[in-house]
């Protein structure tokens, strides 16, 4: 069965609504008008679970399934805690993935990251550079499993016969990201500091690393447009990169982000903590030949983020 656009009453399943990007994913669809969307919490179906998960999806039957639910987290986040990075991770998507295929799911959109690709590929990284290198080793673990779903969907479309599809998406930022202190990424996590340091009149700001490395960012309401347009017309074993192809510095991105925040201090660099892969930019050719490009701004998806964080930031999840 090709890929073929989804109808607006098709039953799609979003593994992981609440978070960052099933969140994303949840408002972009409903906002499009998908009336069946289906959608629920770890506290009401836990994913490592393989007999809750198989029994959730033969009672619901969706059509469509898009795995939006993983352990994520920062460098620290994966260096305290590489065995539930990796055992977590492998439970949840296998047990979706296995489940989906018992259940007759016709299309299955699987997540991977660009942060799993080999930490010295050519840039910008191209999909035929999975598996070609050494990982990253701050993030190896959750590299590990992801790598692991990737081949499953492949191993599934080889022998079922079914058009499930992974995506490689860069860095996702926007509302919903996750601001705890340790656990975030590098740009919540920036944004975060640099409001504390702005509060609490502090003059000077330490970042992690040299400031060096060059990271692309992708505002959340992109990816889940460009989830869309997947699922509609991409059919092929080879995951497919979702980026915006442009990439900044983290120095850069420091200075926007004071900027954005209000912070007229001074920015120093802890190089003796990890930079991490160098450069992570993200060829695009394959979506762009879809008929697909991102269309919001780092500057604008910066300044939304942090009001978005203004208005939530005493209740925020995590
Ligand atoms: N964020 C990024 O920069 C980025 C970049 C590339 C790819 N991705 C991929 O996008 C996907 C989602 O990432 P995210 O940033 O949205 O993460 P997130 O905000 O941490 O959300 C993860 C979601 O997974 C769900 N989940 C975790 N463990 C679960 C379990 N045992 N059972 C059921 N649900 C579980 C959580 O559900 P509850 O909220 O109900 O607990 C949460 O909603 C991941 O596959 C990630 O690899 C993310």
């Amino acid at each position: 069965m090709a890929a073929q656009p989804i109808s607006r009453d098709a039953r799609i399943y979003i593994a992981g609504h609440r978070g960052l990007v099933g969140a994303g994913l949840w408002r972009y669809f409903t906002e499009h008008g998908f009336v069946n969307l289906i959608g629920r919490s770890s506290e009401d179906l836990d994913l490592r679970d393989s007999g809750a998960t198989a029994a959730f999806l033969d009672e619901t039957r969706p059509d469509v399934v898009i795995d939006a639910a993983a352990r994520v987290g920062g460098i620290a986040a994966n260096d305290a805690r590489p065995a539930h990075f990796l055992s977590d991770n492998l439970r949840i998507q296998l047990n979706l993935l296995d489940s989906a295929v018992s259940a007759g799911v016709r299309r299955f959109l699987f997540l991977g990251s660009s942060c799993i690709y080999p930490k010295f590929a050519e840039q910008p990284i191209r999909e035929e550079a999975l598996l070609g290198g050494r990982l990253e080793s701050t993030n190896e673990a959750y590299a590990i499993a992801k790598l692991a779903g990737i081949l499953q969907v492949k191993a599934i479309r080889s022998q079922y016969g079914l058009p499930y599809i992974s995506a490689m998406p860069s860095n996702v930022y926007g509302p919903g990201d996750n601001f705890t202190a340790g656990d975030s990424h590098v740009l919540p996590a920036m944004i975060r500091r640099f409001h504390d340091a702005v509060r609490a009149g502090v003059s000077e700001v330490t970042c992690w690393g040299t400031g060096e490395p060059r990271r692309e960012f992708l505002h959340v309401d992109d990816l889940a447009a460009a989830c869309h347009v997947l699922l509609d017309r991409y059919d092929d074993a080879l995951p497919i990169n979702v980026g915006t192809g442009v990439d900044v510095t983290i120095a850069d991105l420091a200075r926007l982000v004071a900027d954005v925040v209000g912070f007229d201090g001074e920015v120093r660099w802890d190089a003796t903590k990890p930079d991490g892969t160098p450069r992570k930019l993200l060829d695009v050719q394959r979506l762009t030949a879809l008929g697909w490009q991102a269309a919001i701004p780092l500057s604008a998806g910066v300044k939304s983020m942090y009001e978005w964080f203004l208005d939530h930031q005493h209740d925020y999840r995590r």
